[in-house]
């Protein structure tokens, strides 16, 4: 006597197994085989080895492709593994898992059902100059990144991808990125996430020139090319990003955002940010501002806006925001002589930044403005610890910091009643 479960019940059990159970399934039978394949391969993911980038080329060179709506590549050493477990010197062939890589992405335009790419590459920053401060030759992490791109730009037609991701870009200036094929696969896209790994050890003008490159002439026509589609946007950026090097985000405008994160841009007249969220005012539902910090422009002991300010105009005009988070950059004191510092140790907000002109930036703590009151409830004095010390700090009076907390309170409680409202309205 056979136990079979009519097909509706396993197509049921199917769709809630979890894709790598779907694996295992395939082999049971005939029928679960049929049923399961769809699900295991609507998310191809490989790692850069040698075999896993091999595997997903098999995938997308078979018929399976027509199953496969999600593309994920995962840099080796960005990958939970690479802290425990070795590559072998075959996994590690780096000619092999470019070749490989690029081979299944070059045949991204024959999945008719693909939406969503992923691309993270290596957490690492490997650029170097040479002794004249000009670049050396690219790093094989970025070379592996560029080849990527050029094979992108190749597809014909380009895939209408709605979902892209691109993690750990090295911030390298690269003509590729503003070429209109490989931005031609940007055209339909929903969401667009991009995180960035530069060397944050690497203080100085100098070495700030390719990253500033890439800021002001590679990254800009990404963010454009997507402009009338896209409903998310992600920049989650390793370093501040804003006067120097230059982000302009003022310039742009997607008539459909819903959903925007942004992690260490400074907000400043250069980098227009808060003109650029408030003008998406009638769509903005989502609003992530993780580390963001107000640049000053250098000697000027006070900021043109603070946070208070921003704020309150975020309560006023974002009628539409229904979720909120704002998290600020803090400072560790665990280093050694801590104990001296005694109240250093709690917790310290970084929310204002001035530029030591070459040098970089420096943090603008707001418990030194506490400790530069100065009675009157005016502003502190300037104080800079010295030229070449590569520390910057500028002194505010206390009523801006407090002021600035109340003013996210505020704008919290108004997002929270609006969530509420508009929650009740839709039952
Ligand atoms: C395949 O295996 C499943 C699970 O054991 C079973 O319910 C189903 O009836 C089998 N189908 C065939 C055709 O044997
Ligand atoms: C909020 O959304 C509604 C409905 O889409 C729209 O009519 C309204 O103008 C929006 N608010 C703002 C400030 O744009």
């Amino acid at each position: 006597m056979s136990r079979r479960l009519p097909t509706e019940l396993l197509t049921l059990i199917v769709g809630l197994t979890p894709a790598d159970a779907l694996y295992a399934l395939r082999s049971a039978n005939r029928t679960l085989r049929a049923l399961a394949t769809p699900g295991a391969f609507r998310a191809v993911r490989c790692t850069g080895t040698v075999k896993s980038t091999a595997g997903m080329l098999n995938v997308l060179a078979s018929e399976l492709r027509e199953h496969v709506e999600e593309v994920h590549y995962r840099d080796w050493y960005a990958t939970e593994e690479s802290d425990t477990i070795d590559l072998s010197p075959e996994q590690e062939d780096e000619e092999l898992i470019r070749i490989n890589l690029n081979s299944a992405l070059a045949l991204l335009h024959t999945l008719p059902s693909l939406h969503t790419l992923s691309l993270t590459f290596a957490p690492t920053y490997d650029e170097t100059l040479h002794a004249d401060f000009e670049p050396n030759d690219p790093s094989a992490s970025l070379e592996l990144q560029f080849s990527t791109f050029e094979t992108l730009a190749k597809l014909t037609p380009a895939p209408a991808l709605r979902t892209f991701v691109l993690e750990n870009l090295t911030p390298f200036p690269h003509p590729i990125d503003a070429d209109p094929r490989f931005l031609g696969i940007m055209r339909d896209l929903r969401e667009l996430t991009i995180t960035t790994a530069s060397d944050l050890t690497l203080e100085g003008a100098i070495f700030q020139d390719p990253i500033t490159a890439f800021f002001t002439a590679t990254f800009p026509p990404v963010l454009e090319a997507p402009q009338h589609t896209l409903t998310s946007l992600t920049l989650f950026f390793d370093q501040n990003i804003g006067a120097v090097p230059g982000l302009a985000l003022g310039r742009l405008h997607y008539p459909h955002l819903e959903r925007l994160a942004l992690t260490r841009v400074l907000f400043d007249q250069e980098t227009g940010v808060e003109a650029f969220i408030t003008a998406h005012a009638a769509t903005l539902q989502c609003l992530e501002l993780m580390l963001c910090k107000i640049s000053m422009p250098e000697s000027t002991a006070v900021p043109l806006r603070t946070w208070a300010q921003i704020y309150g105009a975020f309560s006023e005009r974002l009628e539409n925001l229904t979720e909120l988070e704002v998290m600020d950059d803090t400072e560790k004191r665990e280093e050694e002589g801590a104990e001296e510092y005694g109240v250093l140790l709690k917790r310290r907000p970084i929310r204002y930044v001035a530029w030591d002109s070459g040098w970089g930036w420096g943090a603008w703590f707001a418990e030194e403005q506490e400790f530069s009151e100065d009675g009157d409830g005016g502003e502190g004095e300037g104080e800079d610890s010295g030229a070449g010390s590569g520390v910057f700090r500028i002194t505010l009076a206390v009523q801006a910091v407090a002021g600035d907390e109340d003013a996210l309170d505020a704008l919290i409680k108004v997002v929270r009643q609006r969530a509420i409202s508009h929650t009740e309205a839709t039952y």
